[in-house]
């Protein structure tokens, strides 16, 4: 194993459990699986039931403290009651566990020594080991786990267990199977649940409250051990049990399926597992090697190799292997949701992460996956502009927060109602995938629609003021702590684009294909005159920069909020500031939340000086409380900008270890996936200094600052159907086509 692609846990620590389920998941785009151990923590039931109503997420302390299972498909998503629709946690096929005479292996109570983890984010592999000897001291037996989830077979999970006796005789008792008793936050989203045996094989089928079926099938061997079948309603498990004795061996292997009727494929759901379980009757190590294969593949397209500091290597590699893991660029009916599929915090929603912080790194990577990303937003087209009719407003309304319905899911209304820069950030994500692709396939059959009916939006949305001038009123920014702003700098620039690429679109579609803009035409019926006014509203929303400092301002009201103590008032900075202070004080006063004017300023780097970005990171980064994970990577890339090196690193090594670092727990609700995401833009426009092609025509580097300790930074780079070659060294920058 290669040192700079593995990440180990040294030793068992229950404080640090939940957080290794999170770090530590394993996906493959179709299927992704918390880190949970295979036998379960007994002292963490998965199956209780609670209410959860929706709460800021940012503030809310979690239920489950130790350990929770988190098995997800990302089409799978079940009606809560008050939470709206939510992705569903699934029956546990991974489940394996011991009895050695009675007693239970279990990683916090049992007698355990020599134990390690290892995620090895190359092949995407998770390996146990530990030495379990039983109370009595009379038996020592050596444990490795091997499982994942396969690349190729998107529906297999592959385990394999080895047993060696290292002291001792004993009777190993053996259980595994499939442990439907879980729940999603707290609620049971089955309406029924069917276990069954098929010849030598263990199923349960279940069905969702929103009548979804899900089906799983596992396959247990082993060379020396019978099993006999226990089956339960809501569980169904293999059982073994051997006397077994000093030098033995024992090795299992267990392949399961997964498949549900929210599949791309059709068919009957059992007949269907049967297919697929018969075709990964193979060797393990053929199945390893057809896994290995597509993640090398997947490698080959996005690393990035810094020099200098290993611990930063392997930190940027742990949040690429999650953006590949997370994401499914066959089925563009989902998107990644804000903690990539590896825990349940934010219900498996999709926001503006999507397209301001996670589509760059798969449009500059995988435009596949990047173009399947805004085919989720055009499926959901229906859905935002029924979101935009609640409003009473015409054309399409993208909602704060969205699932597989596309219509609004939060359900707190000052974010529903005013954080309405989402919709406007679809268009420059559709805007920015273009640019850098030329699909005009793309534009043209997709994009525009979505751009002009979002524009369309955007004209009953604004309010004429006496001035003859548009204003964006009750805005929430990115900044959620300033909740009905008048004229959020951000949301203004973000709209003109919006109508401005919506009128730009709609030439190139007139331009390039006459059939099509006649059909748009006809189904958009689309008027000079609305045309027109698109084009004042634009050129009438305002930016502000302050004339004596200098400086973008965050919204036109800004400075008439409350001055407040931030230091004063934080008492503990490992929690955040927002657990300190009502949310209505939050909601009056001076402090930000994230960056907001810096997100501006970090999108459309060329439209203001370098001296008002300084400035402007110089009036809000000290009233920043980072309490979005979204913002310190932003930060770090206006920080390079800037060049002030004390802040690039100082940033870089918050974001880097945000969900990295194993003593900040980071992880233990899921990945901050818009964090990884903005990572390598980091790497790409902030240390590389390469413009994004919103900015730019052509791949070229401006300045270069690499963070302390590095001294090379390599990584490709896809540019309109090019492929680049980036070397960042400490003064200079190579590009060449690769
Ligand atoms: C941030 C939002 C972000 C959401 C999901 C919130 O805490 O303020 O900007 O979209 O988390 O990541």
């Amino acid at each position: 194993m290669n040192s700079n692609w593995i990440i180990n846990e040294k030793s068992f620590n229950i404080d640090k459990n939940k957080y290794y389920e999170g770090a530590f998941c394993q996906g493959n785009g179709y299927l992704n699986l918390r880190a949970s151990f295979e036998e379960g923590l007994s002292k963490a039931t998965q199956d209780e039931l609670y209410e959860r109503s929706f709460k800021s997420v940012t503030t809310e302390i979690q239920k489950n403290p130790i350990s929770k299972w988190g098995t997800y498909i990302p089409t799978i998503m079940g009606n809560h009651p008050a939470l709206n629709e939510v992705i569903i946690n699934l029956p546990y096929f991974m489940e394996f566990s011991f009895r050695m005479d009675g007693e239970k292996l279990d990683m916090d109570l049992s007698n355990i020594s020599e134990y390690e983890r290892i995620l090895d984010l190359q092949d995407g592999v998770l390996t146990r080991e530990f030495i379990w000897t039983n109370k009595a001291d009379s038996c020592k037996l050596k444990f490795r786990y091997n499982r994942f989830p396969s690349m190729e077979q998107k529906h297999l999970f592959v385990q394999k267990i080895e047993v060696e006796v290292l002291e001792g005789t004993s009777n190993l008792e053996i259980l595994s199977g499939i442990d439907g008793k879980v729940t999603t936050n707290g609620y049971n989203h089955f309406v029924d649940m069917n276990t069954k045996i098929i010849s030598d094989m263990i199923s349960l089928r279940c069905k969702t409250d929103v009548e979804n079926y899900v089906m799983e099938l596992c396959k247990l061997s082993s060379d020396n051990v019978n099993f006999s079948i226990v089956k339960g309603e809501k569980d169904i498990r293999y059982k073994g049990i051997k006397q077994i004795k000093k030098g033995e061996r024992y090795s299992f292997e267990k392949r399961s399926i997964i498949v549900t009727s929210r599949d791309l494929e059709e068919g009957d759901l059992e007949k269907r597992a049967l297919i697929l379980i018969d075709a990964a009757d193979i060797s393990y190590e053929s199945l390893y090697r057809e896994n290995k294969e597509i993640w090398n593949k997947k490698w080959n397209e996005s690393d990035v190799k810094i020099e200098g500091n290993i611990k930063d290597q392997l930190a940027i590699r742990f949040s690429i292997y999650h953006l590949l893991r997370s994401n499914n660029e066959e089925d563009p009916r989902m998107a990644i949701c804000a903690k990539g599929f590896a825990g349940e915090a934010y219900y498996g929603r999709y926001f503006w992460d999507t397209e301001i912080f996670l589509l760059p790194f798969y449009i500059y990577t995988n435009p596949k996956a990047a173009k399947n990303l805004l085919m989720y937003r055009y499926n959901t087209l229906q859905g935002a502009k029924e979101n935009a009719k609640k409003y009473n407003s015409p054309g399409a309304r993208y909602p704060w927060q969205s699932a597989i319905r596309g219509d609004e899911q939060c359900s707190l209304w000052e974010y529903a109602d005013n954080e309405i820069h989402i919709t406007a950030d679809i268009a420059y994500g559709i805007w920015h995938y273009f640019k850098a692709t030329n699909d005009y396939e793309f534009l043209i059959n997709y994009g525009t629609e979505i751009l002009f009916e979002t524009a369309r939006f955007w004209c009953s949305r604004v309010d004429k003021n006496k001035f003859g001038g548009y204003d964006l009123l009750n805005v929430m920014g990115p900044d959620e702590y300033s909740a009905m702003t008048r004229n959020n700098s951000f949301t203004n620039r973000m709209v003109k684009l919006n109508l401005e690429k919506a009128i730009e679109a709609l030439e190139i579609v007139k331009e390039k294909d006459k059939l099509a803009y006649e059909k748009l035409n006809c189904k958009l019926n689309i008027s000079k005159d609305e045309i027109e006014v698109m084009n004042i509203i634009a050129s009438k929303l305002k930016v502000i920069v302050d004339k004596e400092e200098n400086y973008i301002v965050q919204s036109e009201d800004f400075e008439d909020y409350a001055e407040i103590d931030i230091d004063g008032l934080w008492k503990d900075k490992n929690k955040p500031f927002g657990f300190f202070v009502t949310q209505e004080k939050l909601y009056r006063s001076k402090c930000l939340k994230q960056a907001d004017a810096l997100a501006l300023a970090m999108l459309f780097k060329r439209e203001f000086t370098e001296e008002q970005i300084l400035n402007t990171y110089r009036k809000y980064e000290p009233i920043t409380t980072h309490d979005s994970s979204l913002s310190p990577v932003n930060h770090a890339i206006v920080a390079a900008w800037i060049e002030d090196k004390e802040h690039l690193d100082k940033f870089t090594e918050y974001a880097l270890n945000l969900d990295f670092n194993s003593d900040l727990k980071g992880a233990e609700e899921g990945i901050h996936i818009a964090n990884c995401g903005c990572l390598w833009q980091l790497i790409m426009n902030g240390i590389a200094g390469i413009d994004t092609a919103i900015n730019e025509g052509t791949v070229k580097s401006s300045r270069v600052k690499l963070p302390k300790d590095w001294t090379k930074v390599e990584f490709k780079l896809r540019w309109q159907e090019k492929t680049y070659k980036v070397e960042a060294l400490k003064d200079n920058v190579f590009i060449k086509e690769a």
